[in-house]
């Protein structure tokens, strides 16, 4: 289950509570209220959805991101893809 930015230490349920005290309605202006999503970004397709949906709970999306993590540490989505193959 997937809740929160953990780079943050940011609630999605948090985040939606500042959406709508301040009727956010785009990543752009939430980003602006309150700080999230800016290390490794993995959180961001659920805040996106969480936007459209008001969900605040999700299963484990894949995640493709075009740069390598900073550690070199595989993608999600590779370390997937390559455990599916094996
Ligand atoms: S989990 Fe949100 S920036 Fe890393």
């Amino acid at each position: 289950m997937v809740d929160r930015c953990i780079c943050f230490n940011r609630t999605f349920a948090e985040l939606r509570s500042v959406m709508r005290e301040k009727e956010v309605k785009t990543v752009q202006e939430l980003k602006a209220a309150v700080k999230f999503g800016e290390n490794c970004k993995r959180c961001m397709p659920y805040i996106e959805r969480m936007i459209k949906t008001g969900e605040t709970h999700f299963t484990v999306m894949p995640f493709v991101e075009e740069t390598p993590l900073k550690n070199g540490e595989p993608k999600p989505a590779e370390e997937a893809v390559k455990k599916a193959s094996m």
